[in-house]
């Protein structure tokens, strides 16, 4: 293996944390590697051929009360595979709240767990205000390039996606919507080379929706009117509609009005799903289902005269404080799969009726949902999800979903190691759907270290074909994205990965 550090990052995060989503399988990453010809246990496919991705939050400093999981500064990993050979980077995402509060030496915006008020800053970013964007929750990679989101929406960082180097902020020519900023969870339809997008805000008309093309102009922005400030945290699209959501867990307007940013289920209203059109001048059109919130969708498809939308239905949306577990444990209860019943789902909306029919796929609890990109808005057939450790934010397995046959495969982690959201890797001249890998990163706890591992996506519950140890432990993570080498710049013509890095 040839490693080298190639940056450090001053915390001052204390010695002595007790936070268990600093600390732990979270204990967050100062040091940035490159890490070149990496030890493999097994074999890596020589047709498994370009990058996985994967976001992390990363805190570098301590909240200024309250620290949530979800404020952590982006960190992204990269585990990139060519003839054979594997490399490792991994770099911090530099926002301009990083930069920032590098300098001051010290958290400048308040977390979502705290009061916009208590904020350092007056500016900042997010639909909820004076927040830091950390561009730490998702990942894509659209025209060649890595984009990094945050889930509060704010700008899109533009990542090379082998180096990691951040190159800057998309700008779409001038039109990025910077009033609102974009929301993570933008989706690249890899048919059309488009990149879809959404955002929310508490102004009206408190959603909107756009595209950019495969040139990276913004082709389309519209207004998707809400009754409200809404929540929404991800989107789905078929060839001809995106699909968003307006489910019935928001912030309760009286507290907002006191500048107090609370969330509360609301069972007695529907789920409203907004079918929108990609093209053409056609209307929203929302079609209503059982109270819930959903945080990931699958994909969806158009048949016959309906759209089939598969994600996670949340059982219960909002936990209640049993008294169980510790402080931190009642606290993030919300973040275990467990507690929030998180269950694969379909939703059938008819485009003739207006009516929706949904029914439960499976009992087992599983979230964080993916599938081949090349059948995104496409029929298909197989999602690879994570299983999760009972009352905590981590994920213990893997599990693929066959939606034609209900059948369930399944790969349990050992115990005291954690995974990350996987991401599907079509094989080189791949003919069907499940014909590739999944490719995913671990914490182990047991060994003190990372891997790499590298699943048949045909064959998950066999265990990893090729495991691959990363330099360091990092922290646990979810989202994350496969890009294949042909879709980035300066792949193919490398003699190596290293040269196409220009090492
Ligand atoms: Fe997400």
């Amino acid at each position: 293996m040839d490693v080298e550090v190639v940056g450090r990052v001053l915390s001052t995060l204390p010695e002595d944390d007790d936070h268990p989503y600093r600390t732990g399988p979270w204990r967050p990453q100062t040091t940035e590697w490159r890490a070149d010809d990496l030890e493999v246990i097994g074999e890596i496919p020589p047709d498994l051929d370009g990058v996985y991705l994967r976001n992390t939050e990363n805190p570098v400093h301590p909240a200024l009360e309250r620290y949530h999981p979800f404020d952590g500064d982006g960190m992204v990993h990269v585990v990139g595979f060519r003839d054979g050979r594997a490399f490792y980077r991994n770099r911090f995402v530099r926002t301009d709240g990083f930069l920032a509060e590098g300098e001051a030496g010290k958290a400048l915006w308040a977390g979502i767990a705290e009061r916009p008020a208590r904020s350092i800053r007056e500016d900042g970013w997010g639909a909820r205000g004076r927040m830091k964007d950390a561009s730490s929750t998702d990942v894509v990679v659209h025209a060649g390039v890595a984009l990094t989101s945050f889930y509060q929406c704010g700008d899109l960082y533009r990542l090379d996606p082998l180096t990691l180097e951040t190159l800057g902020k998309a700008d779409w020519g001038g039109a990025f919507p910077y009033a609102c900023g974009v929301s993570a969870h933008t989706k690249v339809d890899e048919h059309t080379g488009e990149l879809l997008f959404f955002n929310y805000g508490t102004a009206e008309p408190y959603m909107h929706f756009g595209v950019v093309d495969s040139g990276n102009r913004l082709s389309r922005y519209v207004e998707v009117p809400l009754p409200g400030p809404r929540l929404p945290h991800d989107m789905a699209f078929t060839e001809n509609y995106a699909i968003l959501n307006d489910c019935p867990l928001f912030w309760e307007p009286e507290l907002m009005a006191k500048g107090l940013y609370a969330a509360r289920f609301h069972p007695e209203l529907p789920t409203r799903l907004g079918v929108v059109p990609r093209r053409g001048d056609g209307e929203v059109r929302w079609f209503e289902a059982a109270p819930t919130y959903v945080l990931h969708w699958v994909n969806a498809y158009e048949e016959g005269d309906e759209i089939v939308l598969d994600g996670f239905f949340q059982g219960d949306p909002d936990p209640k404080d049993t008294g169980d577990g510790g402080y931190y444990q009642r606290m993030f209860r919300f973040l275990a799969l467990d507690r929030m019943q998180t269950r694969l789902h379909r939703w059938r909306l008819n485009l003739v009726t207006g009516q929706c029919k949904e029914e439960r796929i499976t009992d087992s609890i599983t979230e964080f949902g993916v599938m081949n990109n090349a059948y995104g808005g496409r029929r298909h057939r197989y999602a690879y999800a994570a299983s999760g450790v009972e009352g905590w934010f981590l994920f213990d397995g893997l599990v693929r979903h066959d939606m034609l046959t209900g059948a369930e495969e399944r790969f349990s982690l050992p115990a005291g190691v954690y995974g990350s959201e996987p991401a599907m890797a079509p094989r080189v001249g791949s003919a069907a759907e499940d014909d590739g890998y999944l490719v995913t990163l671990t914490t182990d706890m047991n060994e003190d270290r990372s891997e790499c591992l590298i699943f048949d996506a045909s064959r998950v519950a066999d265990g990893p074909v090729a495991r691959i140890r990363l330099p360091e432990r990092i922290s646990s993570g979810t989202h994350a994205t496969w890009a294949a080498g042909d879709s980035i710049p300066g792949w193919r013509e490398a003699e190596s990965p290293e040269s196409a890095l220009g090492l």
